[in-house]
């Protein structure tokens, strides 16, 4: 059972239209046994077969957390329900994501690697992953649904314009230069400083200590934040450029 290259974008494959599968035989299962280890190794959720250069209309799907992988063969949306706006990617589009129109509910039906008649109601990632694969079996890519205000961007750079998010901030600096701690200081004491920061090169949680580094290069030093002093400005978020006690300016617009 061989791990099979994907197809990377532009590969002509991916604009191919594959072919009904007339009989759930060996050849089928060989196809549907590689591109499950494909798409285990690659990480991936979903793979359809042109993907890995067979136009025949099989689909794997491996959602997070279910032990083992799916097989779909000639699986077709029957009706759909609803529309959310979601954040995409693909693997014939390594390192890169979009925002795309969904549907809420998706019904489809497929055969399984048995020949046996299978059918489901799903919302969710599932939904999701059945209207994306089932859009490669016709040659169709994610990018086709992107919104027309939005790009493809790096993968995990997108930002959501109502979605609390990270980008460079003006701040002005005083730095009190007077010796007693206790006496107003004479203005000749305070230094002002006009400095950026670079929230938008922060990609971890490294790179916060990158950032105390670096305003401790420019003479600056300041104690690292503790996210939990910093409530009305910390940013709960699985994405990791919001972690880290960041400052966020409310009056900030795309
Ligand atoms: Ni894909």
């Amino acid at each position: 059972m061989p791990i099979r290259r994907i197809r990377v974008f532009p590969d002509p494959i991916l604009r191919k239209k594959c072919r009904v599968v007339r009989r759930v035989d060996d050849k089928v299962t060989d196809l549907a046994n590689d591109m499950i280890e494909t798409l285990d190794a690659a990480g991936g959720v979903g793979l359809a077969a042109n993907q890995v250069g067979a136009l025949q209309r099989v689909v794997i799907l491996h959602l997070p957390g279910d032990e083992d992988s799916i097989v779909l063969i000639n699986p077709e949306i029957r009706d759909t329900e609803g529309e959310r706006e979601v954040i995409e990617g693909c693997l014939s589009f390594p390192g890169f994501e979009g925002m795309v129109k969904r549907s809420v509910t998706v019904k489809a039906r497929w055969l399984d690697e048995n020949g046996s008649k299978m059918k489901i109601t799903t919302e969710d990632l599932f939904a999701q992953a059945l209207e994306h694969e089932i859009d490669h079996l016709n040659g169709i890519l994610y990018i086709d649904h992107l919104l027309e205000h939005e790009k493809l961007a790096t993968a995990g750079s997108y930002v959501d314009p109502e979605e609390p998010h990270m980008h460079d901030v003006e701040v002005e600096l005083h730095a009190d230069h007077s010796d007693d701690d206790d006496a107003e200081p004479e203005e000749s004491d305070i230094e002002v400083v006009h400095t950026t920061i670079k929230f938008s090169d922060l990609y971890s949680e490294d790179s916060v200590d990158k950032m105390h580094y670096d305003l401790r290069k420019t003479g600056y030093v300041i104690d690292p934040p503790k996210p939990t002093d910093q409530t009305h400005d910390h940013v709960e978020s699985d994405d990791p450029h919001l972690d880290g006690g960041v400052i966020l300016d409310p009056d900030h617009s795309h």
